[in-house]
This record gives structure tokens, C-alpha cells and sequence, in this order.
């Protein structure tokens, strides 16, 4: 019977991924406790294992008919998911599959019983399946990739202390001499002291008495040192992580305020370039829409765009009903600005090189000396297209309401998409032509 190859994505598989993931967590948790506390080789024990390792072939069934993926490219040919599976997981997921209980109970003896609970140990290197599957659940990918890293690394301390725990206890000769322990107080005890002597504290109210002991507690204290340094250094690198735009966004002001601070640049020039970053930040967390965008290929940079100016789009209503091939054209040349309040954006005589589309704020179009207030434009609206389309100086000053999202076309693209599209052309002609009567009539007035 030809069984197909199962895919590594499908809702099904994830589910016995994260079943035999926490079966793996369950064992490595119970197995060295059961060795600790030496309970009889029984046979629920043996049913238990047999279990294990009836799960533990399925998985091996299982794992060895899934598709991988190579490249982003999935493979389904079945001799290479063979392959492939038989070189990365398959050792370790045989070793996981083996009874050991059940054949080392036909043996038995106090070393084979060691020697089986030892082995048990072996069926832990299953848990280094566990980024996988938490990179192949879907919701995964929502969740801050540093929250990932730090469960990982909280998960990986505690079953390092775990089985550090268990073996201290399996040594410790002398856990209470005065007032003998129960099964509980002793785990916890020792776990308490596996805590401080990977954390080098260190308390000392727990000692060794045994040679063995003694060498057990060295490594520990060894191991404890490197560990103490990788865990903070990781910590420290997960929390510098966290919010990495946040950070680089300080780094940069930092950056700034010590430049303005070296240049002597005057105290409300300087407000106003740190209003303008907080705004920035308020209002795209401080990233360049166009640096990134730049790195991506064509058809996807147009798909980014059109998504990320879908807004622009739908307010200007010059692009209402404009077909697709003109809106990819206009949306792939938009550069996004943005304007401080007060800022003249446009001055009256000035040569045009770009007209501007308001995605959010507000501009007045004022005389030269800005005493007259010819109109208000708002989100939705544009200006600059009288230059570009008479070759002209500027006919008004546009000033800066308030903090201005907007986008630049320059002339050289609006005069091809003029010549493209005549329906476009046609449009703003019209609009053009009406508001340069507008002003210069204004402007006669107020002569
Ligand atoms: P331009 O002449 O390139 O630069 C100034 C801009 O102000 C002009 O293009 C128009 O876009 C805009 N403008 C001028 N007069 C008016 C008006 N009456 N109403 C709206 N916008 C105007």
C-alpha cells in the first residue's frame, strides 16, 4: 500500500508534534524521579513503557513518511524524506522507541535496573525537537520571537535543575540527619540547592559529606559558573531584543540630541526636531517606510505598497475609479514626507519639482507674505500640480497646519503618468486650472 507523504504544516500533524513534545516534557520529568525514589520494577511500570515506546515507533512511522521542507521548497519525494530522516532524527528518535524497561526487567539485577532508568534518560534528547515545533505553530509566528527565547531558555534552566536535582538527591547520603525527610521535602530541598549553586549563591547550609559528594558538587558549581554567565548574557540580549525599533530609535535620538547639543542649534529649533521624531515614532514606530521597501523585489514591493498606501488611495478622489495598472504606477513613485507644523512646504515663486498628496493633517495656501489665506486643504487633498503642469514658479505659499503624512510625486513621473493616462491628465488639468483662477482673483482683490 502506497501511504503518501504527510504534510509538516497540516493542523494534524502540529497536534501529534505537540502531543508527543509534552509525553517527552511528562517522562523527562517522572523518569528521574522514579529512579530517584527506586520504585519496583512492577508491572505498571512495564505497561507504562511498553506504551512509551508503542507511541514513540508511531512517531518513528510517522516522522518517516512527513515532508520537509528544503529551501522553502517542500519535499515529497519519499527516498528523500528516507533519507533525510534517517541522517537527523531517526537515531535519536530509536534510541526513544526502545523498551528498556521491558527487555532489561528480562535481565534482572540492582546494575541492570541502573542501567535501565539510565537509558531512560537517553529518551530525553527528544526535547530537542521542541523550536521546531513551536516555530511550525502557526500563532507562534504573532508571538514577540524574544518571548519565544525566553520561555525556551525558563524551560531549558528548569529541567537542567530538574535532572540536577534528581541526581544530587540519588547521592545525597545524608539528606537529614536530625529530622529524616520525606519524598517531598527532599526534592524540594534539593532543588532549592541546585538553584543556589547555579546561581552561585551559595548558601552553604547544604553541604557535601561524601567523597562523592564532594566531586558531584565541584562539577555542579563548574557547570554553574558558565551556566550563570550564558543565562544573564542571554537575558540580557532578549531584553535588549524585545522591542529592537524602540532601541534603535533611543540609539538615533541619542545620536541627534548629542549633535544639536555640539552644534549649539537653539533651544526651539531643537523642540521641534524632537517633536518631530516623537511623531515619527507616534506614527510609524520610527521605520522608513522606503529603506525597507527598497530591498524587496518588484512584485512584491508593489503588493507591500499598494496594502501600506490602500489608504491614500481610497481618500484622494482624483484615483477614485482609476484602473489598477495607473494606481500601481502612481502608488510604486509615492515617496512618504512628512511636514512639522509651520513649515512652508511650497514657496510662492519657487521652481516645482514634486506635487504632494495629504494622507493626514492640513495645509493653508497662503499669499507670499502670508497674510492671506486663499484655502485650507485637508487629508484626501493634493497640491503642487499647478507647477509641474504649466513648467511655472509656484503660484502660492502652502504652509503646514499641523503635522502633515504626506506623499511626493516628483515631475518627471507625473509627466509620464499624465502622457499614460489622459483620463488622469484631463482631472487635474480641470482642478488646476480652476484653483489658479481662484487665486488670481484672490490675489487682484488683495492688491
Ligand atoms: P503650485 O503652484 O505648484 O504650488 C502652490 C499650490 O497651491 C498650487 O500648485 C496648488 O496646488 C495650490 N493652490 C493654489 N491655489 C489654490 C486654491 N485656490 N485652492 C486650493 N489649492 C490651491
Amino acid at each position: 500500500m502506497k501511504i503518501p507523504a504527510i504534510h509538516p504544516d497540516t493542523h494534524q500533524k502540529i497536534s501529534w508534534d505537540i502531543f508527543i513534545l509534552i509525553l517527552t516534557i511528562a517522562i523527562t520529568i517522572i523518569i528521574p524521579l522514579i529512579m530517584v525514589y527506586q520504585l519496583p520494577l512492577n508491572g505498571l511500570l512495564l505497561i507504562f513503557d511498553f506504551c512509551i515506546s508503542m507511541i514513540f515507533i508511531a512517531d518513528i512511522l510517522i516522522e518517516s513518511h512527513t515532508a520537509y521542507f528544503e529551501q522553502r521548497e517542500l519535499i515529497r519525494h519519499k527516498e528523500s524524506i528516507f533519507k533525510n530522516y534517517l541522517k537527523k532524527a531517526f537515531p535519536i528518535d530509536l534510541l526513544a522507541a526502545f523498551p528498556f524497561f521491558m527487555i532489561l526487567s528480562l535481565f534482572p539485577s540492582p546494575l541492570m535496573l541502573q542501567i535501565a532508568f539510565l537509558s531512560n534518560i537517553l529518551r530525553l534528547a527528544k526535547l530537542l525537537r521542541i523550536g521546531r515545533t513551536i516555530g511550525r505553530i502557526r500563532n507562534s509566528k504573532r508571538l514577540n520571537p524574544s518571548f519565544i527565547r525566553m520561555s525556551l531558555l525558563i524551560f531549558w534552566i528548569l529541567i537542567a535543575a530538574h535532572l540536577i536535582s534528581c541526581a544530587w538527591m540519588s547521592i545525597w547520603e545524608n539528606p537529614g540527619a536530625l529530622n529524616p525527610l520525606n519524598a517531598e521535602s527532599m526534592y524540594l530541598r534539593s532543588f532549592y540547592w541546585t538553584v543556589t549553586t547555579l546561581t552561585t549563591i551559595g548558601y552553604g547550609d547544604i553541604s557535601p559529606s561524601t567523597n562523592l559528594e564532594t566531586i558531584f558538587v565541584i562539577i555542579i558549581e563548574l557547570i554553574g559558573a558558565g551556566m550563570y554567565g550564558f543565562i544573564i548574557g542571554n537575558i540580557a540580549n532578549i531584553i535588549a531584543n524585545i522591542d529592537i525599533a524602540k532601541s534603535q530609535y533611543q540609539e538615533k535620538m541619542e545620536k541627534v540630541t548629542t549633535f544639536l547639543r555640539y552644534k549649539n542649534i537653539p533651544h526651539d529649533l531643537k523642540n521641534k526636531i524632537g517633536d518631530y521624531y516623537d511623531y515619527l515614532w507616534d506614527s510609524r514606530r520610527g521605520y522608513d517606510e522606503s529603506s525597507i521597501l527598497q530591498d524587496l523585489p518588484k512584485p512584491l514591493k508593489t503588493s507591500v505598497s499598494l496594502f501600506l498606501n490602500r489608504g491614500i488611495i481610497q481618500k484622494v478622489p482624483i484615483f477614485q475609479g482609476a484602473n489598477e495598472e495607473f494606481i500601481k504606477e502612481i502608488i510604486l513613485n509615492l515617496q512618504p514626507v512628512i511636514f512639522t507644523p509651520g513649515d512652508s512646504v511650497v514657496i510662492k515663486g519657487e521652481i516645482g519639482y514634486e506635487m504632494y498628496f495629504i494622507s493626514r493633517g492640513s495645509v493653508d495656501v497662503v499669499s507670499e507674505d502670508e497674510s492671506v489665506v486663499y484655502a485650507t486643504l485637508g487629508s484626501g487633498s493634493f497640491f503642487g500640480e499647478i507647477a509641474l503642469l504649466l513648467s511655472a514658479p509656484r503660484n502660492a505659499t502652502i504652509k503646514a497646519k499641523d503635522y502633515c503624512d504626506c506623499y511626493s510625486l516628483d515631475k518627471d513621473t507625473f509627466d509620464q503618468i499624465l502622457v499614460r493616462f489622459p483620463e488622469f491628465a484631463v482631472k487635474i488639468r480641470e482642478m488646476a486650472e480652476k484653483r489658479r483662477a481662484e487665486t488670481e482673483e484672490k490675489q487682484k482683490k488683495n492688491k
